[in-house]
């Protein structure tokens, strides 16, 4: 897919996100390797710390969903420039997504497209886990 289409999923999702408290809207779209895009925006509760970024919303539908295989997510927010994924998400798709291509939108419908490996060199991986298990 072509990667401005996915970043234009990323906005329609930004829509449908709910920043009760920060009122900063998030939406991502993650592509799977057989075409299949998950939608996923920013929750917000009142204990704030309950709160979901939209990444890890699109990545934990697809998960349930039985997708195990990635290719790329999206991301856009109300920020002007281009919105990076948290430090928990980069784990987050880290493990479960593995090295995808990261789209980032800004408001004037340019993307800036990164690998995962690239926003979080040096990952925490399960291979880390390893002496635990033996
Ligand atoms: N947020 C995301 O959804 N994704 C990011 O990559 C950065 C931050 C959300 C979390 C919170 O709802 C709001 O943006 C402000 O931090």
């Amino acid at each position: 897919m072509d990667p401005k289409l996915l970043a234009e999923k990323a906005v329609e999702a930004k829509s449908r996100a709910l920043p009760t408290y920060s009122k900063f809207h998030v939406g991502a779209a993650l592509l799977c390797e057989n075409g299949n895009v998950y939608l996923g925006g920013n929750i917000e509760t009142s204990s704030y710390g309950l709160t979901i970024c939209a990444e890890r919303t699109a990545v934990f539908k697809a998960i349930s969903e039985g997708e195990r295989s990635f290719k790329a997510i999206a991301i856009a927010s109300d920020a002007p420039g281009f919105c990076p994924p948290c430090g928990a998400c980069r784990q987050v798709l880290s493990d479960l997504c593995g090295n995808i291509d990261v789209i980032m939108i800004n408001h004037k419908n340019e993307i800036d497209v990164k690998k995962l490996d690239e926003l979080l060199p040096y990952a925490f991986k399960d291979d880390d886990l390893s002496s635990a298990n033996k």
